[in-house]
């Protein structure tokens, strides 16, 4: 995925420890398309070696302002004039407090003074410097001069005590920069998402299920936030990594998966109905595992679950609601009828053959207009243009 291809990121290694990750973050983001110029403070050094930066990201490494190879003498002012964007990874209490100050007395710090681009900081400390008074002032006025806080993360630190401090894992740090270039179409806006199957016991071991990875369903998790939404997502079993920045719910059946959408539901502007929600639940679950005999074999009966989607759409306030229907044969009619019989104004709709547990789907987008054939793609790009397809028609029919 080329998610950060045209982009030009100075990374930017001030002195923590958390320098281990920044070797792991540039492949990261390079493997994502991103040119990357290292920039290192001296402090840094002591921690990784430029050596090592520079094999990663496979162009020179700068640390001196005084550097020979930057034939004008002017590294500050190339590296951040062709910058898309500058990200500190990590960013020490003293070199944020450098930055609040305007100090100009290294090459990183000279760069950023210097810049006309994005800055994008990534703090990495002990909890209690985190937490000290002027660490956090210097945040708050960091945020206030523009500059895009990251983090911390918390939980374990390397001098053994537990809190926040930590930096952002390279995973973490790399859906950020993904985020941060994405159109911010649904600032402020709440999104509710289902995704994955459920499952319907029918006794203590066994179960039965549909067939979802949760694919489609994560990947537009993620496309929300990256496109600036508060996402909770409420999911089924799978095997998947909760997207960077995303609340998730775990549920197992039906049920379930409807108490939490209707315990969310309050204040929600948008909710995308992905899972595969099984119709019918076991009406007769055994209290003990349905034993085999030899020549009897159990028999089900089966009630119908609630109609998650159409409960919502029907409340007094829904949200603008997105279903989706993937279907073996008949795709148009069926998504046509599925999409008036629910009352929702889209629904996506693909052949469930073609795109079952692939990183790649066809679909189409079905509204009161018509259908809208999307071209094939990897997930996460249709993910993208159904949400800008979705804000799009959203802001058609505000009044
Ligand atoms: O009714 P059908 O399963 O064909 O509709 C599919 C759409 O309805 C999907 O958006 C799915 O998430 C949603 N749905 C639901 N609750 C159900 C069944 C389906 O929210 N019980």
């Amino acid at each position: 995925m080329q998610d950060l291809h045209d982009k030009r990121i100075v990374l930017g290694l001030s002195g923590g420890i958390a320098c281990y990750k920044s070797a792991e973050l540039v492949r990261r983001l390079i493997e994502h398309g991103a040119t990357v110029d290292v920039v290192m403070t001296e402090a840094a050094t002591r921690f990784i070696t430029p050596v090592t930066m520079q094999a990663l990201s496979g162009r020179p490494v700068f640390v001196d302002v005084w550097d020979a190879r930057v034939p004008n003498n002017m590294a500050h002012i190339d590296l951040s004039r062709g910058a898309d964007a500058i990200l500190i990874a990590p960013a020490s209490a003293d070199f944020m407090a450098k930055l609040v100050q305007g100090r100009a007395d290294d090459l990183l710090s000279t760069l950023c003074l210097a810049r006309a681009c994005p800055l994008l900081v990534a703090p990495a400390m002990n909890r209690e410097m985190w937490l000290q008074a002027p660490t956090q002032r210097n945040v708050a006025q960091l945020e206030q001069d523009g500059v895009n806080i990251l983090g911390p993360g918390t939980g374990s630190q390397a001098c053994g005590e537990t809190g926040d401090g930590r930096m952002f894992e390279p995973a973490q740090l790399l859906a950020e920069m993904i985020g941060f270039f994405q159109p911010k179409s649904l600032k402020d806006k709440h999104v509710l998402i289902t995704a994955g199957p459920t499952i319907e016991p029918i006794d203590p071991v066994r179960v039965i299920s549909n067939r979802s990875s949760g694919k489609t369903g994560y990947a537009l998790a993620k496309a929300a936030w990256e496109a600036g939404a508060t996402v909770t997502l409420i999911s089924g079993p799978t095997a998947l990594t909760t997207p960077h920045g995303v609340t998730r719910i775990d549920v197992e059946t039906a049920r379930q998966m409807h108490d939490a959408v209707m315990a969310s539901i309050k204040g929600k502007d948008i909710f995308i109905a992905v899972a595969a929600v099984a119709d019918w639940r076991v009406e007769n679950v055994s209290a003990d595992k349905i034993k085999k005999n030899g020549k009897d074999t159990p028999t089900l009966n089966f009630v119908p679950n609630p109609d998650i989607l159409a409960e919502v759409a029907k409340l007094p306030d829904a949200p603008w609601c997105v279903g989706f229907a993937a279907e073996t044969e008949r795709l148009s009619e069926f998504a046509h009828e599925k999409r008036l019989r629910k009352g929702i104004p889209m629904l996506i709709g693909n052949l469930a053959q073609h795109v079952m547990d692939a990183d790649h789907t066809t679909v189409s987008i079905f509204d009161e207009y018509g259908e809208h054939p999307l071209p094939p793609n990897a997930k996460q790009d249709v993910a993208r243009q159904i949400i800008q397809a979705v804000t799009t028609r959203m802001s058609a029919h505000r009044p």
